[in-house]
């Protein structure tokens, strides 16, 4: 249904888009894991852009391959090692191929990544891809080249993605980069670095020349939307240290929202992720204000247990998340929710588990992202929690969760059914070339019989008559 995570057994995808007629180079740029790592692989191909490349599908006729690499669960990583070695016979063939790993596994695994995989000439973090001109420079000088230094600054506010095999019509862009939650099992605090916001005016920008290119939506990009920050610079720490001015024209997440909002009132916006602890009402108070504000809002929750959010260090307890779903509600009827949730935590008895099947229940989430805790080199929880769970239990609490987001899944799904829907067309279904793939504000994937007149962008009323756990099935009103 949604595309938030690459299923990890699945290669990453390679995007192309047509760029500079004059560049010679060819670049061959994988992305692996989150939405975030997708958006940062258009930066980098707009800087290499600049450099001479242009990218291609063709692993085959590259100059340069790039994977922008994900390291939240240990199988992400294993799938990373996995294509690198693929590209052994590539190298052997043409010795002036230059092989760099990008992103999170960057980060994590630093120099290491050149002594473990010979295959790796290059290794940069994700605050560093400006450096890549220079870095690919010193490996033509015949050196390995390396940057994985964070920053606390650095939001690529003034690049220009290059918009890499998207469909024309969707797209992402960043808001905040780095997370400063530090959840105990997680990673990315370690691999991006603290949070930062970048300008607003930047992401109007960017959205304003995206409208005007064609685009329909944006989703609004972080690890943390709601805790987006601008005061006039600086990062959000410091925000005590701020001006009485700065402090009251600070612009939050929900002004932003406004903002994009009510400047492009033809687009469509989403965001994600959201943080239940920095969520605030007004968000949700946005989307009944703003119709072009989607109805839907991706709220992880990792666990229903107390016991489990506080070893977690997640900044909020079930009843606060519970609260803050009825209030949401109440505010917007119609609203939809996806949650994120790890099976088998560290210490997670049975009533814990019991606790997570009762709190999706209560919430009814659409849809889910669900995973069985993997244990993280250098975590607070590696270091001090004992990954106790057995591996058949995490297996089977995993399959409990899923079974049961299937059938809330289905459930939502059939409250749509007999009901109008406003969808964005955004191609063609997969499955039936005569159908379009189309999805209504709740993110639901509809399709329907395609008529003529109608486009890749258009927004249409269908008629939903039917659905699957995963699709609704309409026809055009
Ligand atoms: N705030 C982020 C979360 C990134 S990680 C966002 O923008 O979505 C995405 C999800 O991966 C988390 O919500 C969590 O459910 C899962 N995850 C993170 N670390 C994990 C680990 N060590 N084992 C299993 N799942 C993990
Ligand atoms: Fe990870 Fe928690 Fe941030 S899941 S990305 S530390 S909100």
């Amino acid at each position: 249904m949604q595309e938030k995570y690459i299923d990890e057994t699945k290669q990453g995808e390679a995007y192309a888009s047509a760029e500079k007629p004059e560049n010679t180079k060819k670049l061959f740029l994988e992305s692996y894991g989150c939405q975030m790592n997708f958006s940062d692989s258009e930066i980098v191909a707009s800087i290499l852009n600049d450099e001479g490349y242009n990218t291609t599908l063709n692993v085959e006729e590259a100059d340069l391959i790039l994977l922008n690499t994900c390291s939240i669960r240990e199988k992400a990583e294993q799938t990373v090692r996995n294509r690198l070695s693929s590209f052994n016979h590539l190298k052997k063939n043409k010795p002036s191929l230059t092989v760099g790993v990008l992103g999170c596994m960057a980060e994590r695994l630093k120099t290491k990544f050149l002594e473990e995989e010979h295959l790796v000439d290059l290794v940069v973090g994700p605050d560093a891809y400006r450096d890549l001109p220079n870095l690919l420079k010193e490996i033509e000088d015949g050196k390995d080249a390396i940057n994985v230094i964070l920053s606390k600054e650095e939001t690529y506010a003034d690049i220009s993605p290059v918009r890499l095999g998207g469909n024309g019509v969707t797209a992402f862009v960043t808001i905040t980069r780095g997370c400063d939650n530090m959840c105990t099992f997680c990673v990315v605090p370690f691999t991006r670095g603290r949070e930062r916001s970048r300008d607003p005016h930047s992401i109007l920008e960017e959205c304003k020349e995206l409208w005007n290119n064609g685009y329909k939506e944006v989703t609004l990009l972080g690890q943390n939307v709601d805790s987006y920050l601008w005061y006039g610079g600086g990062p959000k720490k410091d925000f005590d240290k701020a001006s009485d001015l700065q402090k009251a024209t600070a612009l939050r997440f929900a002004q932003l929202l406004e903002m994009v909002a009510k400047e492009l009132p033809g687009l469509r916006i989403r965001f994600a992720t959201s943080n239940p602890q920095d969520m605030s009402l007004d968000v949700f108070r946005m989307m009944t204000k703003y119709p072009n504000i989607c109805k839907y809002v991706h709220l992880p929750v990792q666990s229903g247990s107390n016991n489990m959010l506080k070893a977690m260090n997640r900044q909020h307890t079930r009843e606060e998340y519970l609260e803050l779903v009825k209030q949401a509600k109440a505010i917007v009827p119609e609203i939809a929710f996806s949650q994120d949730l790890i099976a088998g935590f560290c210490g997670e008895t049975e009533e814990d588990h019991q606790d997570t099947l009762s709190l999706m229940r209560e919430v009814e989430y659409d849809y889910g992202y669900m995973f069985a805790y993997s244990e993280r080199p250098g975590t607070p929880a590696h270091k001090k929690m004992e990954d106790n769970v057995p591996p058949e239990v995490k297996k089977r609490r995993l399959q409990e969760i899923i079974e049961l987001q299937n059938e809330l899944s289905l459930k939502r799904m059939k409250t749509y059914v007999g009901k109008n829907h406003e969808v964005l067309i955004e191609g063609t279904s997969k499955k039936n070339e005569n159908q379009w793939k189309a999805r209504n504000t709740q993110n639901a994937v509809v399709v329907f019989d395609k008529m003529e007149g109608q486009n890749i962008g258009d927004l249409v009323t269908v008629h939903v008559y039917d659905c699957t756990q995963g699709t609704l099935l309409g026809k055009t009103v």
